[in-house]
């Protein structure tokens, strides 16, 4: 790929270019950002890395898009964190706010591009994105569900003391706490995880699972997790550039998969070069059946409190 594009130059965004430079899946990482001087030193310290780590994917910083054009992926990951005092409400407008104003700087220079969201509440900024561009549900997709599966896979490991490769996990739903550990579907080189834990540990992974993100937020004092999150987007990155066809999940527009449609959703999805290729369905107990569909209210929840 000739060029990718990061929007917004901090922890998980700088990360997330760094790792692409690294494996060199473009040509050229563009890092963008609307603070003066911020991406073009980030991405020049990375450039300075390149001779030691031996990469040649050139790395860039903008204030603007023009520099983007024409780059095949955008990863946005800009966006205001919670300050004190502002309401979730404020936040959602705020980067209701930011997310449709570098829709519009996407569509307009790199019309052809694939956007993957990682800004939170990154289920409903999937949605502003693909609504503020107009394209469709391919090239619009949502990271969140590598990143709790990654998140679950790694605590699984800890408690059994196995090899993180060998544990299989799927995370549906929406990135928050209503999130849906599909806990029939673990396996650990392919045995079932409910044949090596009983089920109050594996209730115990689950919960620290779904509040992983806010364990991490609570020890760092300020900001979140970066290095899982950027870890997460660029393992999308890679299975479009290289065309992978990989099964992760990730959220996507739902057109009546899982009988939901008209919002975006953590569910299995199929990436290669034209970015989502396919949603898969797993069958699910009545149980999972309906906390994803409690998560998927959660999703429309916030939703509805959009105005575009
Ligand atoms: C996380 O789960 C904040 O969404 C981010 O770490």
């Amino acid at each position: 790929m000739e060029r990718i594009t990061v929007v917004g130059a901090g922890h998980v965004g700088a990360t997330a270019a760094q790792r692409i430079a690294e494996r060199e899946l473009a040509r050229e990482v563009v890092v963008v950002d609307i603070l003066e001087g911020v991406p073009q030193g980030k991405a020049l310290d990375q450039w300075e890395s390149a001779p030691v780590e031996g990469f040649d994917t050139r790395v860039t910083g903008a204030q603007g898009y023009a520099e983007t054009a024409g780059s095949g992926i955008y990863v946005v990951t800009a966006g205001l964190a919670r300050k004190p005092g502002m309401s979730r409400d404020d936040l959602l407008r705020k980067n209701t706010e930011i997310i449709s104003g570098i829709s519009k700087e996407i569509a307009r220079h790199s019309p052809d591009s694939i956007i993957i969201m990682v800004t939170n509440p990154l289920d409903v900024m999937s949605y502003v994105a693909m609504k503020t561009t107009g394209f469709d549900r391919q090239r619009v997709v949502g990271m969140a569900g590598i990143l709790d599966t990654a998140r679950f896979r790694s605590f699984i490991a800890l408690e059994l003391d196995v090899s993180v490769q060998d544990i299989q996990a799927l995370v549906l739903g929406g990135h928050g706490d209503s999130m849906v550990p599909i806990v029939s579907t673990v396996t650990v080189g392919g045995i079932p995880l409910t044949e090596m834990l009983s089920e109050e540990r594996i209730e115990a992974l689950v919960e620290r699972t779904r509040k992983g993100g806010g364990e991490i937020v609570k020890l760092l004092g300020t900001g979140s997790a970066y290095y899982a999150p950027s870890s997460a987007a660029v393992q999308m990155v890679e299975a479009i550039v290289r065309d992978k066809k990989r099964i992760l999940p990730c959220a996507a527009w739902l057109e009546g998969e899982f009988g939901l449609e008209g919002l975006f959703l953590g569910v299995p999805c199929k990436l290669g070069q034209p970015g989502l290729e396919a949603v898969l369905e797993v069958p699910l107990t009545d149980a999972e059946q309906q906390a994803l569909a409690a998560s998927a209210e959660a999703v429309r929840g916030t939703m509805s409190l959009l105005s575009l």
